[in-house]
């Protein structure tokens, strides 16, 4: 029997990701300003083993060596992100222009090589400064993260077709805000919703800002989603399933797609709601070029609302993250009908494994190959059913720091060897060269 066989549409994008802090390294070189990230990983106990992006990946001097790397992959696009904190060292005022020849050098290495950037301007990495003055629970930020968008789009726009503002606004408000797991390591929901608030005013406020400077760009946002799902199909389970989309992915996706912030989580957080201005939702909500979709697992409940951490019969990854693509397919599915949607790329999905590099130079991740070839699968059945995906990135390009969890976890396609930065193709590299060659899966 012939395995079946997933075939892209030819303009389908494929592409890699990264972040900043993830990969740069030289967090003080070229009068980069410090960000919260470099803050909250120099304080002890805040990451795995203590570790920092300092060196990272060592991506700020040998970018032109991993642009060779993605050439050698073949792929069609890159993700990346801007660390604000380089371009604007105090967050705001006087510009680094070493921050800007930086990034301004790699874009053109990539258009060179034929490879389409793909430009985050926030993935997590806000100058210290701000936070010193609030952070994201200032209003005042989101204006600053305005300028400075407007700021890039004046030096880059000329080059970058592609622009997102934020990276997962939900990490940035629960993780750093409610968990405290991440940068700045606040916990209280409270504050969460009010930062929450902030990111999605600041996305509202950079999309009139960097239109206004060219308005070829095309501008979208990249939100953290997952489907959501009981093993219990009764109507608590159902309401279950309701609240949680609400309470986490609505929370986001209402306010950018809708114009509101969901109702029955509303009411529910009603005592500890954000505070806004009139008008703010309309700023929010102007029309997204694109949305980008950031999807690892799913999320499932038991019949007495528990969530279900190890799914028995599943696989699991190093995060603990459960391995189930059809999971993304509804997820597709689910936006597809609940609102009016832009053209969606999946801007991250990948896997965490314990990988080994062998004598002989080689990395044998098979368990990543299997999760990839899943997750490609199920974009391609969720676009069969009708819904508009243009692209998918794995993440990620490299292996990196991954937050909390420091150097411990590698979710890289390319082993990265953190001693003596060599950098090595592993074998789930190779297997996606090959998808990226023959625009699909067809083995
Ligand atoms: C996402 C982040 C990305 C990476 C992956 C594993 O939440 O956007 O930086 O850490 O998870």
């Amino acid at each position: 029997m012939p395995t079946p066989t997933h075939l892209f549409p030819n303009d389908f994008v494929w592409g890699a990701s990264t972040a900043a802090y993830q990969i740069e390294g030289a967090w003080n070189e070229d009068s980069r300003g410090e960000s919260i990230w470099d803050r909250f990983s120099h304080t002890p106990g805040k990451t795995h083993n203590g570790d920092t992006g300092d060196v990272a990946c060592d991506h700020y001097h040998r970018w032109p060596e991993d642009v060779e790397l993605m050439k050698r992959l073949g792929l069609k696009a890159y993700r990346f992100s801007i660390a604000w904190p380089r371009i604007y060292p105090q967050g705001r005022g006087a510009l680094n222009q070493a921050g800007i020849d930086f990034y301004s050098r790699l874009v053109d290495a990539l258009l060179a090589a034929g490879i389409e950037p793909y430009l985050t301007l926030y993935h997590w990495d806000l100058p210290q400064v701000l936070d010193d003055q609030g952070g994201w629970l200032a209003r005042d930020t989101a204006y600053a993260f305005a300028d400075y968008a407007e700021t890039m789009v004046k030096h880059l726009g000329d080059r970058v077709r592609y622009w997102s503002t934020f990276n997962e606004p939900w990490c940035t408000a629960f993780s750093g805000y409610f968990y405290g797991e991440h940068a700045p390591g606040v916990k209280d929901e409270q504050l969460a919703l009010q930062a929450a608030h902030h990111t999605l005013l600041a996305h509202g406020l950079a999309l009139q800002s960097m239109r206004a400077v060219n308005a070829g760009i095309k501008v979208g946002i990249v939100l953290n989603l997952w489907s959501v799902e009981s093993v219990d199909d009764s109507p608590a389970g159902r309401a279950l399933i309701e609240r949680t989309w609400q309470r986490d992915l609505g929370w986001f996706l209402d306010p950018l797609l809708h114009a509101e912030y969901p109702l029955l989580a509303w009411q529910e957080r009603e005592q500890i709601a954000p505070q806004m201005q009139p008008g703010d939702l309309k700023l929010v909500a102007q029309p997204l070029d694109w949305l980008g979709i950031n999807n690892y697992s799913r999320q499932l409940f038991d019949q007495h609302g528990q969530r279900i951490n190890r799914v028995p019969g599943s696989e699991h990854t190093e995060m603990g993250w459960e391995v189930h693509g059809p999971g993304l397919r509804r997820l597709l599915e689910t936006l597809h009908k609940r609102y009016p949607l832009p053209p969606l790329y999946i801007i991250e999905n990948g896997a965490a494994f314990q990988d080994i590099l062998r004598p002989d130079g080689s990395v044998h991740d098979p368990r990543r190959i299997n999760y990839l070839r899943e997750y490609i699968s199920a974009v391609r059945e969720a676009m069969r059913e009708g819904v508009d995906v243009r692209g998918y990135f794995v993440w990620s390009l490299l292996d990196n720091f991954e937050w909390a969890r420091g150097y411990s976890k590698r979710f890289g396609i390319v082993y990265v060897d953190y001693a003596t930065q060599r950098r090595v193709i592993k074998d789930s590299g190779h297997w996606y060269a090959q998808v990226v060659a023959q625009n699909g899966i067809a083995e």
